[in-house]
């Protein structure tokens, strides 16, 4: 299988280096970047332009770069009949997705973008409970991401980066879609939603810092979501009450906690002492390939991805105006 990664920044690199250890694939990365001059000796490919990089006809490809450029990018890529996993979010605005969409069922392609949490033991444990009714009905859910940004990529100018950045579609909304993403898998569509978002910090950002919002689920669940760019140290946690009690979930520790409301008992389920971040993204890659190679629907395809998306953008357009915006 001929794969191509378009862009070699930091998800860039890591979706490379976990392709290294898969069988068979060949790989070709398409970057500006010198660095990635060094994958030559381990029998990559390099492009510096997309063009050229087109003309492999990669049967899959990776798109990495900047998310003003996903939808500009994958558009090209599924008109040469390239399947696509596409780094998450999807796109900084809905602009030509309908023209994406259309090539994408056209051409029968399988389709991903990226939501690594959804790879997470934790993440996965919760939603595993949910399945199995272990909370009976479930009444709403608090969920926290914050974090200090320029502490992400030590070493780096945190101004440059995408997602500090409106017109390379940064801002804490998006960037941290994350959360919106998990919390669709948990509970399904998105009724309305309220929100207020702005820039608090002194961060060099034109970007939001800041976004609070109350989302209400189609079957009434409601979730409470705290995202923002300045927390310190770092806060990651999401918990869900139900009728039978509560789930407590906690990133930067790495622990998850069930309360019982009949034995009236907290269980800790502790995931992995020795969190490692990257197995959520092999899994992920791994997942990603096998629906291509089986000809399977991805869980978060375009399609699905793109009613996310439209999630985060009430969450802004709402902040903006005022006003609840419901969404069909
Ligand atoms: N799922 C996740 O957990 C996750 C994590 C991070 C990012 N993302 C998403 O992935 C996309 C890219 O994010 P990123 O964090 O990888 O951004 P990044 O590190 O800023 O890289 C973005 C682009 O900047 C260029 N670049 C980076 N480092 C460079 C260097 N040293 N010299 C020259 N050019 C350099 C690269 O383009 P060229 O290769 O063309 O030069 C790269 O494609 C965004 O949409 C983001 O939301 C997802």
């Amino acid at each position: 299988m001929k794969i191509l990664i378009i862009g070699y920044g930091s998800i860039g690199k890591r979706h490379t280096n976990n392709l290294l250890n898969i069988d068979n694939l060949e790989i070709i990365v398409c970057s500006k970047n010198k660095e990635s001059f060094k994958l030559i000796k381990k029998g990559v490919k390099i492009f510096t332009s997309f063009e050229d990089a087109l003309k492999e006809k990669p049967d899959v490809s990776i798109i990495c770069n900047e998310t003003s450029f996903h939808i500009d990018t994958a558009i090209k890529l599924a008109k040469i009949n390239s399947h696509l996993f596409i780094e998450k979010p999807l796109s900084h605005s809905l602009d030509d997705m309908n023209k994406l969409l259309k090539i994408i069922k056209q051409k029968k392609l399988i389709t991903m973008v990226g939501c690594n949490m959804r790879f997470h033991d934790g993440i996965k444990s919760i939603k595993k409970f949910l399945d199995n009714n272990e909370l009976g009905q479930i009444f709403s859910v608090i969920a926290e991401n914050g974090s200090y940004m320029p502490d992400w990529h030590p070493g780096e100018n945190y101004q440059i980066s995408y997602a500090s950045n409106k017109k390379l579609g940064g801002g804490v909304v998006l960037t941290q879609i994350h959360e919106i993403d998990y919390l669709c898998w948990f509970f399904g569509k998105v009724s309305n939603v309220s929100s207020v978002s702005g820039k608090l910090s002194d961060l060099q950002l034109d970007v939001e810092d800041f976004s609070s919002s109350i989302l209400k689920f189609k079957n009434n669940i409601i979730a409470e979501l705290h995202l923002d760019y300045y927390q310190k140290p770092a806060v990651r946690t999401c918990k869900i009450m139900g009728k039978k009690g509560k789930i407590i979930w906690n990133y930067e520790n790495n622990y998850l906690q069930i309360f019982k409301n009949s034995t009236k008992k907290f269980s800790t389920k502790l995931i992995d002492k020795k969190f490692d971040r990257n197995k959520m993204y092999v899994e992920e890659l791994k997942y990603f390939l096998n629906c291509v190679k089986k000809k399977k629907n991805c869980m978060n395809s375009v399609v699905e991805a793109y009613e996310i998306q439209k999630v985060a953008f009430a969450m802004k357009n709402s902040s903006i105006t005022g006003k609840k915006i419901s969404l069909k």
